[in-house]
């Protein structure tokens, strides 16, 4: 592949890539910095970062496709239990308790746990949510329409995903706020563990969801299904249960979140590919996975040698860290020429916003889909005219790629 440089900076060299360090928050602020991984994948794929925060300790990072699916495949050399999936191992609460979900396990606990937990994600129960979803993006639409502008953050891409696992759980409608305030200090707490966000979260998670549990039990909510669901004799533990709604809360949220929102920054970027979805509608799901691969919400996801190997020629030892940047493999030229750009028209076959195809693949990714084709089904039909009324509020850490405000204005269709 042909070395990529940065326009008028030029000539990078390796040496200049030895001060760089992924896990420094400053980094991400304005998003994941896509010219630096564009770097590293052509210079330094499997890259050395010496971390200057004194709780991370240094990690490989992998940024082309092609490695982070390799080492997502191979699950029995590349643990997610050992340290965990974040930079700093007991980022949001200790490892022994994170260990309980299902991102932490390895084979043969993972098949275990999962086989357990996918019962309740069938493609006919997701199916089901699609009136409920679609009732709820007309109401906020119809809305904006009437007013003339919205925060796509605030008015959309929060209160659907939101709402959806909201119900999902058997929750009253009425802890919707709750949930939010949850999701937003873990995702604040992992990047800045010294607040203690996360883990009070997961203490206050971890209470709520026991207090729900019971009155779940005999209804067809994913709580009650869960807590009752049996595959070959086996049983969720009561600690895995609460583990697995923690994780729905964060994951069922605020990913889909970023996505909607990146997806609408997108089309007021390319009215031409707003009209062109307008006109024909079946070009929906595709644009869907180009606005999830364009948008990667979740930046990375770390894994563990469990023994010396070799990657690229660079020697690996047993103990090491490796983090996956799913955000570069999604951007990977090798993988998709002119990845850098937002084109919902072309189409997309292969990207890593839902991990590098390995087993813990995202369990969500069905809904996730489902979500955002109603969303931009029914956004494209009922606005034009995008155009900012404020400035775009971005809300990254080195793991999110999100947004906080995102005002427009917008014309009834
Ligand atoms: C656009 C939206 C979403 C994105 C970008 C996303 C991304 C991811 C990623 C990158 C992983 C890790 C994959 C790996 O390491 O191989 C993951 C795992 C997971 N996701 Fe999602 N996710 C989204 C939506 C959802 C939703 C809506 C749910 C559930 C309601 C969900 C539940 C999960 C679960 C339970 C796992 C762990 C699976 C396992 O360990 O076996 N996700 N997701």
């Amino acid at each position: 592949m042909a070395a990529v440089t940065l326009g008028a900076m030029a000539a990078p060299t390796l040496p200049e890539l030895d001060t760089v360090d992924l896990s420094d928050p400053a980094t991400f602020v304005d998003g994941p910095p896509h010219e630096l991984f564009a770097r590293l994948r052509a210079e330094a794929p499997v890259f050395r970062n010496r971390s200057r925060h004194p709780s991370i300790d240094d990690f490989w990072s992998i940024t082309r496709a092609t490695d982070i699916e390799w080492i997502s495949k191979h699950a029995t050399l590349f643990s997610a239990h050992e340290k965990g999936i974040w930079m700093r191992p007991d980022a949001s609460a200790p490892l022994d308790m994170l260990r309980n979900m299902v991102i932490f396990k390895d084979p043969p606990e993972h098949s275990r746990y999962r086989k357990l937990v996918q019962v309740a994600f069938t493609p006919r129960t997701i199916a089901h949510l699609e009136d409920s979803v679609r009732t709820q993006v007309t109401a906020i639409l119809d809305k904006a329409c009437e007013t003339g502008s919205l925060d796509v953050v605030r008015d959309l891409s929060l209160p659907v995903p939101l709402t959806v696992i909201t119900d999902l759980l058997g929750a009253p409608a009425s802890d919707v706020d709750q949930l939010a305030h949850w999701t937003a200090k873990l995702d604040t707490g992992i990047d800045n563990v010294e607040l203690g966000y996360s883990m009070e979260a997961m203490m206050e998670m971890g209470a709520y969801l026991g207090d729900l549990i019971p009155s779940q039990i005999g209804t067809d909510s994913l709580v009650g299904l869960l807590a009752s669901v049996e595959v070959d004799g086996d049983r969720l533990s009561e600690e895995e249960l609460l583990m697995f709604f923690a994780i729905l809360v964060f994951a069922g949220n605020d990913t889909t979140r970023n996505a909607t929102s990146a997806g609408v920054l997108g089309l007021l970027e390319n009215p031409d590919q707003l009209a062109a979805l307008a006109a024909d509608p079946s070009l929906i799901p595709n644009a869907v996975e180009e606005i999830i691969r364009w948008a990667t919400p979740l930046n990375y996801f770390a894994r563990t040698a469990l023994a010396d190997t070799e990657l690229r020629g660079v020697r690996i030892a047993a103990g090491d860290l490796l983090v996956m940047w799913y955000c570069s493999g999604s951007r990977d030229e090798e993988i998709l020429p002119g990845a850098d750009r937002f084109d919902v028209l072309r189409p997309v076959e292969y990207h890593q916003a839902f991990g590098g195809g390995g087993r813990h693949f995202c369990l969500g990714a069905g809904l996730a889909r489902l979500e955002l084709k109603v969303i931009f089904e029914e956004f494209t039909r009922r606005v034009r005219d995008l155009r900012l009324t404020g400035p775009v509020v971005r809300h990254c850490t080195t793991w999110v790629n999100g947004y906080d405000s995102i005002p427009i204005a917008v014309t009834p269709a």
